[in-house]
């Protein structure tokens, strides 16, 4: 009796001793059940992403959602120590900057076979550090009931947009946080040339009421009547106008710059696995219409994913060959954007 008493009490502190054991030692499990998710498309799209990902794969996501330049800055700043799995959305170029940098790794997805040829360009021009997950072009809009109050003319080209009437009645984001801002300063320099550009910039620099931190928020300024007229992806401008009817989008006269959103694992991140199955899932039509399933109307990068009717039709703007090589380059980056914070920015106005 006691010798068995003895026995199990010998196995009971065996198995507690064990369960702490396997409590203290890192758990090999964590690794694959958490994932760090950097996420740069808008809110509701991101929320719905993670939650997605969560209830189908049981990998637990910790999303921050900051806008394009903000992550590549934060994975630049964090790159001693990564804390990011998963840099998922947001313009291209910062995404090809940061693998020109070698701050994400390349991986080649079984799901490349089945996306668009511009998807997978932007793979191949990236050594496989970086993929495409939706594109959009850049334009503008306006609230057609503030122009109208205020006796102004509907703009409809790029050239419109430096109308002394219109000043302060234009809202766009800062480059140095916002991709869909870069976009524009890169193609306003593709269409017109630095010199002439960067004086564009300057004029328009008069009718701007404020840089906003993230890209689509003069979308919704636009829309609640904070400001009549709003540059951002005509998208974003779309979201806002099925809503509201006084909202309208425009694409440029003159030709337009376009982005393809992207997707990259950051290097030395403390979950590869997770990273990995979620880069898979993203490219897969079942996550892609989610964006379309939040109001979000880019063009899905996978052949499968049906494109959303309410998505602006690509092949009927006049999109500029937007050089992603050049404008993604780190120096190139670095170059326009000191030159715009010197030149532009800090004109008094
Ligand atoms: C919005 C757009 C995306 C774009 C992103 C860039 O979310 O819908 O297509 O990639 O803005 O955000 P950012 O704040 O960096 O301009």
């Amino acid at each position: 009796m006691k010798k068995s008493m003895k026995q199990s009490g010998l196995q009971v502190a065996g198995i507690v001793s064990l369960a702490l054991a396997t409590l203290g030692a890192p758990s090999p499990a964590t690794a694959e059940d958490s994932l760090v998710l950097y996420c740069a498309v808008n809110e509701p799209w991101c929320r719905a992403a993670s939650s997605a990902f969560e209830r189908e794969t049981g990998i637990k996501v910790a999303m921050t959602r900051k806008s394009s330049g903000e992550i590549y800055a934060q994975v630049k700043a964090e790159s001693a120590n990564p804390r990011g799995d998963i840099w998922w959305g947001g313009t291209g170029d910062p995404h090809v900057t940061a693998a020109q940098e070698g701050l994400t790794v390349e991986y080649k997805s079984p799901m490349l076979g089945e996306l668009q040829d511009w998807a997978v360009r932007q793979w191949e021009q990236a050594k496989g550090r970086t993929v495409g997950i939706y594109s959009g072009a850049l334009g503008f809009g306006y609230n057609a009931k503030i122009l109208k109050s205020r006796n102004l003319p509907e703009p409809k080209c790029w050239a419109d947009l430096l109308d002394p009437k219109f000043r302060d009645e234009v809202q766009v984001a800062d480059p140095n946080s916002s991709g869909t801002a870069y976009t524009l300063l890169a193609t306003i320099v593709q269409i017109m040339g630095e010199d002439k550009g960067f004086e564009y910039l300057k004029s328009l620099h008069k009718n701007v009421n404020q840089y906003t931190k993230s890209g689509a928020a003069p979308a919704k300024a636009v829309s609640l009547g904070e400001t009549a007229i709003g540059i951002v992806f005509m998208h974003d401008m779309i979201t806002m106008a099925i809503e509201n009817p006084d909202v309208k989008t425009v694409a440029p006269c003159e030709g337009t710059g376009y982005e393809i959103g992207s997707m990259s694992i950051i290097k030395g991140a403390r979950n590869p696995e997770s990273a990995k199955k979620f880069y898979d899932w993203a490219l897969t039509p079942a996550a892609q219409v989610l964006g379309a399933e939040t109001k979000q109307f880019q063009v899905p990068s996978n052949k499968n994913t049906p494109i959303p009717p309410e998505a602006p039709k690509l092949s009927e703007i006049k999109l500029i060959n937007y050089d992603f090589e050049k404008y993604g380059s780190v120096d190139e980056r670095r170059r326009l954007l000191a030159k715009w914070d010197r030149e532009v920015k800090s004109l008094p106005k």
